[in-house]
């Protein structure tokens, strides 16, 4: 089965393929709930206790079935709470999962990777899959396991996966991660919380979610200090208890539902986005010619007519603008009048999604290796990509296959502003980061039909 397929039917998504009349502007109401890159690991933070955690808001979304299903096979009791979207996760009898069972897992996710600490903790030793998630550059694990090795724990590589094991238990370390990785923080938080001594994390990443994890794990009894300077200090604890949480929204589905409602010159208030986990979208948006207006309970984004502008980006760790926005973005920066550049610094590989583009009539031209330009903020990484896209030019109707998740909500984004029919195959990819996506596209009035 594919990683579509397997996605898809994971949150019994029946469709593959969406058959979308383009060219009418989205309009209506979307809500959003809990962000999929904090109730992921949220759901992980809870194997540090021997407790019942509760979280709420939480999408069924593919990723959440995956790490759901690795809980379950390392006998904790995940059940559906009283309220809708509420997660009780049961987590009083972990145990040693067979590597058959795991193996099941294998490739469907990159959160098995957050497992480590929590599983050396409880157990002494964990085992862990080859990893997935989106192809969007290598996506190497040596921050993890370099960190993982700082603690103590012995890695051993294996052809189906990781084995680690830690004899001695676990201490404290001094750790400067080579650059912000959000996985890699949120690595070290999960190990160090009860490990022997204290902890010094460098060049720690700060985006919300990882803000919200160590709320989570200040409930469940850690300590946990924020520096100046992305310094995180980490006093360990012997013990920590369950928790109560509420997942904080996913900023990335709001700036997703914001980028297609400018393309499509549309009018979608999200209900569920704060102004302040934003402020660096908004100000883009807000560039581009885009307007907004930050109610009590979400933010209002439209087109307020007229020509778009055209804008220079960089991708960059919080508080900067985040990787996964530049890709329904890009969808509108075709319709704005002239050259807007977008220089991709955190992933190698993440404007695959713009050949569907080019088919469709934008004017695209990917830069591979990046290119030097005057003023930048981010100081230029090896990795780096460029895009230059040209507008405006009106999108048409094309037959496509999305790639990954982000490059696919944007697939629908250009399929919705383009002039005719379109077919965006391998839908189910989505489902990994956007709950209930046909039905919230319906309420905005999208005209569309579903095939298997
Ligand atoms: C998280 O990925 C998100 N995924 C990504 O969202 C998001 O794009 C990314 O953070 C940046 O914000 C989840 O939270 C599940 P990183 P993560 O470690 O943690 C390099 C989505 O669509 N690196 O910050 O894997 C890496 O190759 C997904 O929702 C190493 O070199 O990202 C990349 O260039 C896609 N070695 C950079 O760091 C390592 O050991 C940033 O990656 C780890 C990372």
């Amino acid at each position: 089965m594919s990683d579509a397929a397997r996605a898809a039917a994971s949150v019994g998504l029946t469709f593959d393929r969406l058959t979308i009349e383009g060219g009418k502007p989205l309009e209506g109401t979307v809500d959003v709930r809990g962000a999929k890159n904090l109730v992921t690991k949220a759901m992980v933070a809870s194997l540090l206790s021997e407790d019942v955690s509760v979280l709420r808001d939480v999408p069924d979304l593919s990723d959440v079935r995956v790490v759901r299903g690795l809980l379950e096979i390392h006998g904790v009791i995940v059940e559906e709470g009283a309220q809708p979207g509420e997660l009780r996760l049961d987590t009083r009898n972990v145990r040693r999962a067979h590597v058959r069972e795991i193996d099941a897992h294998a490739g469907s996710s990159r959160i098995p990777i957050l497992f480590c600490g929590p599983l050396l903790h409880q157990l002494g030793e964990a085992f862990i899959p080859d990893l997935g998630g989106c192809r969007i550059g290598d996506r190497p694990i040596d921050f993890h396991l370099d960190a993982l090795r700082k603690f103590g724990a012995i890695v051993e590589k294996l052809p189906a996966g990781i084995r680690l094991s830690a004899p001695n238990g676990l201490h404290g370390a001094h750790i400067h991660l080579p650059y912000p990785s959000v996985g890699a923080t949120e690595q070290v938080l999960l190990t160090a919380t009860r490990a022997e001594g204290t902890t010094e994390l460098r060049n720690a990443a700060i985006e919300p979610e990882i803000m919200d994890l160590i709320a989570i794990l200040q409930k469940m009894g850690a300590i946990i200090s924020v520096e100046p300077n992305r310094v995180i200090l980490i006093e360990g604890v012997k013990e920590l208890r369950g928790y109560t949480h509420r997942a904080i929204f996913d900023r990335n589905e709001a700036a997703s539902w914001a980028s297609a409602a400018l393309a499509t010159r549309g009018n979608v208030f999200v209900k569920g986005a704060v102004q302040e986990h934003m402020m660096t979208f908004l100000n883009v948006f807000r560039k581009v010619g885009g307007e907004f207006d930050v109610l009590e309970d979400g933010i209002r984004f439209w087109h307020p007519g007229g020509a778009l502008k055209p804008v220079v980006i960089e991708t960059d760790v919080h508080p900067g603008f985040m990787t996964d926005w530049q890709q329904p973005l890009i969808v509108a920066l075709t319709q704005a009048d002239g050259v807007s550049t977008v220089h991709e610094t955190v992933y190698e590989n993440r404007f695959g999604f713009t050949d569907a583009l080019l088919k469709m009539g934008a004017d695209i031209r990917v830069h591979p290796r990046g290119f030097a330009a005057p003023n930048r903020r981010v100081p230029r990484r090896e990795l780096e990509q460029a895009a230059v896209i040209t507008g405006p030019t009106p999108l048409h109707g094309a037959d496509i296959v999305v790639p990954d998740l982000r490059g696919g909500f944007s697939h629908l984004i250009a399929a919705l502003t383009a002039e005719g029919q379109s077919t965006v195959r391998n839908v189910g990819i989505i489902s990994r980061g956007y709950e209930n996506f046909g039905d919230k596209l319906k309420a905005l009035g999208a005209r569309f039909s579903v095939e298997g």
